[in-house]
């Protein structure tokens, strides 16, 4: 509930950044986990941890605090997150800066992008900056995860992210839809690993 409360406040004050009016389901986050095994040398970088919907469940897979890396923008929800999840590496941080970071924090390469930034509403520089910082990680090898939710999924700005990354990356794996989310979503992959 306080989590809810959270999260509603940094869309009320950041519609655009936050890009949703709820935290992600424990349904949607098992569909943006399923089939990541994280290690020490294959770590997982999250990209817009919000209130920690996803991360709450990466806990529970990530074998210790030098396999997950966050980034979240808004300092008032990384203060929180630092406090309900000292055991994760949580940072305030730019996506649009994530390569740089992750180099600095010494971790090792990282394996599994999931990134919950809500790429349709953010500034088109800002998503094209983040994409290009992506870029980075899949030319390294990589798998990247993203929700699209399905109300947008057949708008322009959804449609042409996923041309982009299927240009770059070849054919999208989609999942079933999960009803159990609000608003329902879609979780899609794309790997060069
Ligand atoms: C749709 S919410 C997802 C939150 C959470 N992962 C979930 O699934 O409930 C997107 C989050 O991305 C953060 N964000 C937006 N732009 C960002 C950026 N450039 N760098 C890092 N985080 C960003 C927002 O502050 C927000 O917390």
């Amino acid at each position: 509930m306080k989590e809810s409360l959270q999260f509603l406040q940094a869309f009320l004050k950041n519609p655009a950044k936050v890009g949703a009016i709820a935290p992600s389901s424990p349904e949607l986050a098992a569909e943006m986990l399923h089939g990541i095994h994280p290690d020490d040398h294959n770590i997982v970088l999250e990209l817009g941890v919000g209130t920690g919907a996803i991360t709450k469940f990466l806990r529970e897979i990530v074998p210790s605090k030098a396999s997950y890396l966050g980034l979240e923008l808004d300092p008032n929800l990384v203060k929180t997150l630092n406090q309900n999840y000292p055991d994760m590496n949580i940072v305030c941080g730019n996506a649009a800066e994530c390569y740089s970071i992750h180099q600095d924090s010494g971790l090792g390469k990282v394996r599994y992008l999931v990134c919950c930034l809500p790429f349709v509403s953010l500034p088109r520089e800002v998503s094209d900056n983040v994409l290009a910082e992506i870029q980075k990680f899949m030319d390294e090898g990589c798998e990247l995860r993203i929700f699209q939710y399905a109300h947008g999924y057949y708008l322009p700005p959804a449609i042409k992210l996923r041309e982009a990354l299927k240009n770059r990356y070849g054919k999208t794996r989609r999942s079933p839809l999960v009803l159990k989310n609000m608003p329902p979503a879609f979780t899609l992959t794309w790997s060069t690993i």
